[in-house]
């Protein structure tokens, strides 16, 4: 007997799966690299017909899943769980799991179990944020033990308090320096690509120019080889989200409320058949 698998029935099997190496050729071929978060199975079924590169289980889930303040709570079980939703649907991108707070850069054998967990899980990468040198060691250990790694420099939620606030960086000649010595530290540490978070334009585009692996920009302007945003803000699903640089390419919020109420009032009236 042959069962339907409602999730892989609309996956083009002519689509090519998308690895580390093609994203490492895309910026030696200067194209740009699209990339988004994805949280669970149905999302990631209909990013699955897109042409996304990079799909990231980000800690952000701790904000637009869990609803909280910050990405602080986030546990390790939690990315896993939800790399398992998004990785029985989705075939063709990269998937990329996040390392949520402290569970690196404390040690090495606690960064490699939890990059393992991740793995497992079903990610094919994991993202790291920080550039001190012990993560930077702790990155260079997983490479060199094949766990493709993603760097992640600037804005870092999960050093919020640190950075005393969710800020734009780069902005003055020291803080750029910092930034593009960090980058070169993750880049020979073995990265094969640095998202760049909320860092001044001029200065994410000369990071991208003195690295020969891609960067991935959220809210750092126009010159990253790529950008990444979180899902269900970019599909305006909180109306009172729109930090400057996000687009909204939908109005979802508004739509799914029209829609949760014209359901109320059908079941209120019993109108329509079809409930
Ligand atoms: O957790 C996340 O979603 C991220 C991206 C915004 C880069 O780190």
């Amino acid at each position: 007997m042959v069962y339907s698998d409602p999730l892989s029935a609309k996956i083009d099997q002519k689509k090519v799966k998308v690895r580390v190496q093609n994203i490492l050729d895309m910026k030696k071929n200067s194209k740009r690299i699209s990339s988004i978060t994805c949280y669970d199975a149905t999302f990631a079924r209909m990013i699955e017909s897109t042409e996304i590169d990079i799909v990231l289980v980000g800690d952000s889930l701790g904000n637009v899943i869990q609803g909280k303040k910050s990405t602080i709570n986030v546990s390790i079980h939690d990315i896993a769980y939800h790399i398992s939703c998004v990785s029985s649907a989705l075939k063709t991108p990269l998937l990329v799991g996040d390392m949520p707070f402290l569970s690196s850069g404390i040690s090495r054998a606690e960064t490699a179990h939890n990059a393992g967990i991740l793995l497992q899980a079903g990610a094919e990468a994991v993202k790291i944020e920080g550039a001190s040198s012990e993560i930077c060691e702790q990155i260079h250990f997983l490479t060199r033990h094949g766990i493709p790694v993603m760097g992640h420099i600037g804005l870092m939620p999960q050093s919020v308090h640190a950075l005393s606030g969710y800020r734009i960086q780069g902005k003055n000649e020291h803080d750029k320096m910092r930034l593009l010595t960090e980058a070169q530290k993750l880049q020979t540490a073995g990265c094969f690509a640095i998202v760049l978070e909320l860092i001044m334009p001029q200065t994410a585009k000369e990071i991208s120019e003195s690295l020969e692996i891609p960067t991935i920009g959220i809210g750092s302007g126009n010159f990253c080889d790529g950008n990444i945003l979180v899902l269900q803000d970019m599909l305006g699903m909180n109306k009172e989200f729109k930090p400057k640089f996000l687009k909204h390419f939908l109005e979802l919020e508004d739509s799914i409320t029209q829609a949760l109420n014209e359901y109320c009032a059908d079941v209120r009236n019993a109108k329509s058949e079809l409930i």
